[in-house]
């Protein structure tokens, strides 16, 4: 492995929250490498013995691929335990914007497709009316939206630390294969694990980040804003999507 895949991978398993990785010295001598929380910039200064990392993000993979590898019935984490249904992402597998939400809800978890609910509807009309009014022709269909878990957490609570992580990287390999112009990031969950950041949504949104190379930009949940109190936000929230829209689109 040269190092630009070495980093790549390292990278990549960073992003996942991965601090261990283990190198192969002889067929029998496994030594341990710690890949330390603060490897920014990542270190390539590891010996040039062969690193054996499964390959998480294969060459000319496809969302079919994902959704097969994800399987008809995964039970890499307890969410599997309750849900109906796997909400893998529905729309556009070329899309310029990539909308990622927390996890499927009931009325996800029981039709198998993302924000179908009311919070979906509401995102819909944030997208349609939006770009309608922003004079973009696009639907919701044009874009391509999808979760950070695809099961559904019981009662709809926060997904868990190791859920995001195991489910993670069926996420980074979605956005790796569409590849957009830009990803916006609905909420404190799809923001924390993009951005692998603490901040809440207040102070991250109305800002690009980047994930990878990717623009990311993070605004309210729908579901917060469907909240009667949460009215001031709705402005922000609109706003930030213009932003979005006009860079992905213009
Ligand atoms: N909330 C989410 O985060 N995702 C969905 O798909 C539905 C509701």
């Amino acid at each position: 492995m040269n190092r630009d895949r070495l980093r790549q991978a390292l990278e990549f398993y960073r992003d996942l929250g991965v601090t261990d990785v283990y190198r192969v010295e002889a067929p029998s001598a496994v030594e341990v490498e710690k890949v330390s929380h603060e490897l920014t910039p990542i270190s390539t200064d590891l010996a040039p013995a062969e690193v054996t990392l499964p390959s998480l993000s294969p060459d000319n993979d496809t969302l079919e691929k994902i959704k097969e590898d994800i399987g008809p019935d995964c039970r890499r984490c307890r969410l599997c335990e309750q849900r109906s249904k796997i909400v893998f992402g529905s729309g556009n597998p070329h899309a310029k914007l990539v909308f990622v939400g927390e996890g499927p809800g009931a009325d996800e978890d029981a039709q198998g497709l993302p924000f179908v609910g009311r919070a979906g509807q509401l995102l819909t009309q944030m997208i349609e009316g939006t770009a309608s009014k922003e004079g973009i022709p696009i639907r919701r269909a044009d874009v391509y939206i999808c979760n950070v878990v695809k099961c559904r957490p019981p009662e709809n609570r926060t997904p868990q630390p190791d859920e995001m992580e195991i489910c993670g990287q069926f996420l980074f390999r979605q956005l790796m294969t569409i590849k957009p112009r830009a990803i916006c990031a609905l909420g404190s969950t799809a923001a924390k694990a993009l951005l692998n950041t603490k901040d809440g949504v207040m102070r991250l949104r109305g800002h690009w980040h980047k994930w990878r190379d990717i623009p990311v930009m993070v605004t309210y949940h729908p579901s917060y804003l469907l909240r009667p109190y949460n009215q001031n936000a709705k402005r922000e929230a609109w706003d930030d999507l213009k932003k979005v829209l006009h860079f992905v689109y213009d």
